[in-house]
């Protein structure tokens, strides 16, 4: 099996390709850091590929060489919070938007051709689009874009599984900077369990911690109004 995973150089992504690698795939380990590009490529079954996911020329011609993917695994992404919503960073909005959301693009235009039949798309959304929550304007509404983006990619595709995932909150160089209480957070190595085993099972959602997520799908049945007066308060 031949596994294409973008953002394989940190956190969730570096633990799914030394799984699948260890699994026995063939992994595709994608990022900008060749430093840990080349440490990842000591395995023997991972191959370092460098191309930056906003760039649709770099994609295509650092994957130019593979001809199929038995899955790829749309992972790469940033975070980046709105602090003062009254002066909103427009800069700040569109890198995060480029980063995680038009990068989809991008890559679904390089990659998806390359997937073989019956094969798997994998893109890594966020438990953050359940709910509104603060200063996550420009992270959430890039992720709310992914998730809509899978679904209707499950839609359209008849030949190609999709999965969508939507993570908890995971302990990665992407979390480090939270300067807030990560209820329930775990560690990266679980979080790529948990995308794994639900990939294996051709699951159309993945979603963890489960007790995380289902409080957040149970609170998302709230009026509005009602949940935004709960989600001013978190915000103090
Ligand atoms: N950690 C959490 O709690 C959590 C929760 C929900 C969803 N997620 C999502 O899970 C995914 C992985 O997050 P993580 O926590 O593992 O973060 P991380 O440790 O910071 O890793 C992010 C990865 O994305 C890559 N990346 C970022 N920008 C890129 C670009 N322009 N071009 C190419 N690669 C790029 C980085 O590679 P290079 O630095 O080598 O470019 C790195 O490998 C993200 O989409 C994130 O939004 C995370």
């Amino acid at each position: 099996m031949i596994t294409l995973i973008t953002g394989a150089t940190s956190g969730i992504g570096e633990q799914l390709a030394k799984k699948y690698a260890d699994l026995g795939d063939t992994v595709i380990a994608c990022g900008r850091n060749t430093q840990k590009l080349i440490q990842l490529a000591q395995h023997p079954q991972i191959e370092a590929c460098e191309f930056d996911v906003t760039d649709l020329q770099a994609i295509k011609s650092a994957t130019i060489a593979y001809t199929h993917f038995d899955r790829v695994i749309l992972n790469a992404g940033n975070c980046e919070y709105i602090d003062d919503a009254r002066h909103f960073d427009s800069n700040l909005f569109s890198r995060v938007v480029t980063t995680n959301l038009l990068s989809m693009g991008y890559c679904l235009e390089a990659l998806l051709p390359k997937i073989k039949p019956g094969g798997q798309l994998v893109l890594v959304s966020s438990s953050v689009t359940y709910l509104p929550l603060p200063r996550s304007e420009a992270y959430g509404a890039s992720k709310a874009g992914v998730s809509y983006l899978a679904k209707s990619l499950a839609v359209d595709l008849t030949d190609v599984y999709v999965t969508l995932v939507h993570p908890g909150f995971v302990k990665t160089p992407l979390t480090d900077k939270n300067d807030f209480p990560m209820p329930m957070a775990v560690s990266a190595e679980k979080a790529a369990d948990y995308i794994i085993s639900g990939v294996k099972k051709r699951r159309k959602e993945v979603h963890f911690p489960y007790r995380f997520t289902l409080i957040l799908k149970c609170l998302r049945i709230l009026p509005l109004p009602l949940w935004l007066k709960l989600a001013k308060g978190l915000s103090r």
